[in-house]
């Protein structure tokens, strides 16, 4: 069968790795795809095709005879690329428009969950300057929660209700903080139309990590848990990025914590879409706050991780090809899904000034003996094919991942990786893991 894969980030390259290994693939088409899927050669191939214009990918899908297809990102759920695909009797991974709303749109996701006692930071909605000030005014001014005095307290969590690419979190540690908040997102407009609603979160504290599953609605299987790296900076310093580095699986979600995130939130998150129509089928992503072995929902994405997929899915031992298919036309409860035991890392390779502006076009060299080294895997995320050079075309631009018995073996390997990969300017964390070590 021809497959699709929908994105241009190193979350596809892995994707498109992973299924092309099965041998019941002929040809993996990456539209757009990236540097990194352009030279992959055997099966994979680009089509430059954006990952919103859904008439030219159902027109494509038409054209190669694309039997399955499987979407990357959350822009073309949001749009509706499943519904779409659906309409016309096609085979697609991910969640309709609807379903897709447990990401795309915060506001809904927080009512769902109260509404299904799913644990999650307690909440406020506001569509309004003065009704999110008049809120902040009645807030305590106590630092800590005292328990005889209930009433939220500082930091809030303040966030913008629709995508805007990771970045629409501000945590306010004060009232000033708070109200210069309120003003970036309702009058200055930051975040544009995604902050026309905003939510107001009680702070969590915790250890973070993500869960991931495949469900087709009703069944569902489990990657490897994850932890990403969100700050620019060493020591989970700076600003916020896609991401800066991943390891699986999350040490901190142990069997007894994975056992209530199944009980208390993937269940009813799935019972609950499917009872309120919006039957949610494809990727789950459930970003979790954990304290004192209890799980709760910092944020859920309608899609896989970037860059958590990339060690992910090299952990997965089964074709993951099969468990796809399965996804969409049943039988998904007995399919084959079997992870590797060990450890997999990825340390993401940025451009000089992310995750503000930047420069590309940079040439970037890879040493062949990466091609040697045990358990290595390079995804390419910015970059691009000019002639014979591989150049840097966007912030993050490589994610360099591998796998291995442990985890302090994983990284070695990743870290042997990259000091082998150079393009001027490039930066990267070199604490990727270190916490779980
Ligand atoms: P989100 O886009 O909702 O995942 O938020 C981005 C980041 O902000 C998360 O990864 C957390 O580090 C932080 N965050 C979000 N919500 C909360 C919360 N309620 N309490 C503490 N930290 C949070
Ligand atoms: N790594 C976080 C995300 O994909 O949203």
């Amino acid at each position: 069968m021809n497959v699709l894969i929908i994105g241009s980030g190193a979350r596809e390259h892995a994707m498109a790795w992973a299924v092309a290994r099965s041998s019941k693939v002929s040809t993996v088409f990456v539209a757009p795809g990236n540097g990194g899927t352009a030279t992959m050669g055997g099966k994979v191939r680009n089509v430059s095709i954006k990952a919103t214009d859904i008439d030219a990918l159902l027109d494509l899908v038409a054209r190669e005879s694309i039997g399955l297809t499987v979407v990357g990102p959350e822009q073309p759920l949001e749009a509706g690329i499943v519904n779409r695909f659906r309409e016309a009797g096609l085979k697609v991974v991910g969640p309709t428009a609807e379903a897709a709303q447990l990401e795309t749109s915060k506001v809904f996701a927080k009512e769902f969950m109260k509404r299904h006692g799913i644990p999650t930071a307690g909440y406020e909605v506001f569509n309004s300057l003065a009704s999110a000030n008049n809120h902040v005014e009645t807030l305590s001014t106590c630092s800590t929660n005292v328990e005889s005095l209930p009433i939220p307290s500082w930091p809030q969590v303040i966030k913008a209700s629709g995508i805007c690419a990771g970045k629409g979190v501000i945590i306010a540690a004060n009232k000033d903080e708070a109200l210069s908040a309120n003003t970036a997102m309702f009058e200055s407009r930051i975040f544009g139309d995604a902050a026309n609603e905003v939510v107001y979160e009680d702070f969590l504290t915790g250890q973070e990590a993500s869960v991931f599953a495949l469900t087709d609605g009703e069944n569902y299987r489990l990657f490897l848990s994850a932890q990403d790296h969100k700050r620019i900076g060493e020591g989970d310093t700076g600003k916020n990025t896609g991401g800066m580095g991943a390891y699986a699986p999350a040490p901190i979600v142990t069997p007894e914590v994975m056992k209530k995130v199944e009980e208390q939130i993937i269940r009813p998150t799935l019972k609950g879409m499917a009872d309120e129509g919006h039957s949610y089928t494809g990727f789950l992503y459930v970003g979790l706050m954990i304290d004192n072995g209890q799980p709760s929902v910092v944020e859920f994405n309608a899609r896989l991780g970037d860059p958590e997929t990339q060690v992910v899915l090299p952990m997965l031992k089964s074709d993951l090809f099969d468990a796809l298919l399965a996804s969409v036309d049943g039988g998904l409860e007995a399919v084959p899904f079997e992870m590797q035991a060990g450890a997999a890392a990825t340390v993401v390779m940025a451009s000089a000034g992310y995750p503000d502006s930047y420069e590309t076009g940079r040439e970037i060299t890879i040493d062949p003996a990466v091609n040697d080294l045990e358990g290595v895997l390079v995804f390419h995320a910015g970059t691009r094919r000019e002639g014979d050079t591989l150049v840097t075309s966007g912030g993050r631009v490589l994610s360099v991942t591998a796998s291995a018995p442990s985890l302090r073996e994983a990284l070695d390997r990743a870290y042997r990786a990259v000091d082998a990969i150079g393009f001027e300017g490039a930066y990267f964390r070199r604490d990727i893991g270190a916490k779980a070590l």
